[in-house]
């Protein structure tokens, strides 16, 4: 079980990786189904990494020819069934294949388990990471949220050291990272890594290499327009978290729980686990990411 939730919730490992009941199966469906095209772009995260946030942006920038600020169906469609995900949506991936060119798919599936077809077709793949320190917070407020887990029973302590031991959905943080970065060694070009925290500094530069990458770049007149700032606005935290259907809807990942979209926007920020985090848990954490991600040089915090 997992310990920090006085056993409310089940882990289970399965090909190795650690996993909440019930998410495994969308995975293995998605082995034995998932016929990835060249022209997809698998946008591939940790959950709590940002994931609503670059599907909302690659959503934005892949659509930017049909609506403007003012007709975009962000504004009343929750990011996460704007974009499917691998491990959930997989009818309604094999239609966009067959009806349309929409290249854009989600997932938290680990690269070592991802469909065989991905490393066959070469798909692109984008890549979200964000400090462990606020994706172990992002993760134990949405996983009580969800789960109703009152505070009283749901010590942080304990669910920093299911964390640090790699117990958690879709295994541990840094073999996530680890894999996807090792793809990006193997298949150059093919492989776009951002971090959150360059996002939230600067999130222009990084929209521009996005858009780029998933081959949409941004024409100089369009920057001139300002449809970069204008596509950064739409889907900054302040706007969506104020939408109607982010704040009152409701959406159901693929172990049939009833979430409310609210759970997603949360507060936004970089630097909340401040005020979960003691002195030598910052440091036992900073030391253990460090030490697991020597090889690839990413830091971070
Ligand atoms: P916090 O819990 O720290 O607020 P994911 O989308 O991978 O599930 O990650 C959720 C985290 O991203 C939450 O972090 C959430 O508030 C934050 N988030 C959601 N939408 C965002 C946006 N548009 N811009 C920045 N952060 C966003």
């Amino acid at each position: 079980t997992c310990n920090w939730t006085k056993g409310r919730l089940i882990m289970y490992k399965y090909q190795g990786i650690w996993n909440l009941k019930g998410l495994h199966e969308g995975s293995i469906l998605a082995q034995q189904n998932f016929k990835a095209q060249p022209t997809d772009v698998l946008l591939c995260s940790y959950p709590k990494t940002g994931t609503t946030w670059l599907k909302a942006l690659s959503f934005a920038i892949t659509t930017r020819a049909k609506y403007d600020g003012s007709t975009s169906p962000l504004l009343t469609t929750f990011p996460h069934e704007c974009i499917p995900f691998l491990e959930r949506d997989l009818d309604q991936i094999e239609n966009n294949h067959k009806n349309s060119c929409f290249p854009l798919v989600g997932t938290h599936i680990p690269y070592t388990c991802l469909p065989k077809s991905v490393s066959a077709s070469n798909c692109k793949i984008v890549y979200i990471y964000r400090d462990a320190k606020d994706v172990l917070v992002s993760y134990y407020n949405f996983v009580r949220g969800i789960y109703k887990v009152p505070e009283e029973d749901a010590p942080f302590k304990e669910a920093f050291d299911e964390f640090c031991e790699g117990v958690s959905s879709y295994g541990s943080y840094w073999d996530h990272i680890l894999g996807y970065w090792r793809a990006r060694q193997e298949r150059p070009g093919r492989v776009l890594f951002l971090k959150y925290e360059d996002m939230k500094r600067d999130a222009t530069r990084d929209m521009k290499r996005l858009a780029e990458f998933i081959g949409y770049p941004f024409s100089v007149a369009e920057e001139s327009a300002g449809v970069i700032k204008n596509i950064i606005k739409l889907c900054s935290f302040e706007n969506l978290s104020k939408l109607e259907v982010n704040k009152s809807g409701s959406y159901n990942p693929e172990d049939a729980t009833k979430i409310e979209t609210r759970t997603y926007f949360r507060k936004g920020k970089v630097g909340d686990w401040e005020n979960y985090f003691t002195h030598e848990m910052k440091q036992k954490i900073d030391s253990l990411m460090d030490e697991k991600l020597s090889d690839t040089g990413l830091i971070t915090h």
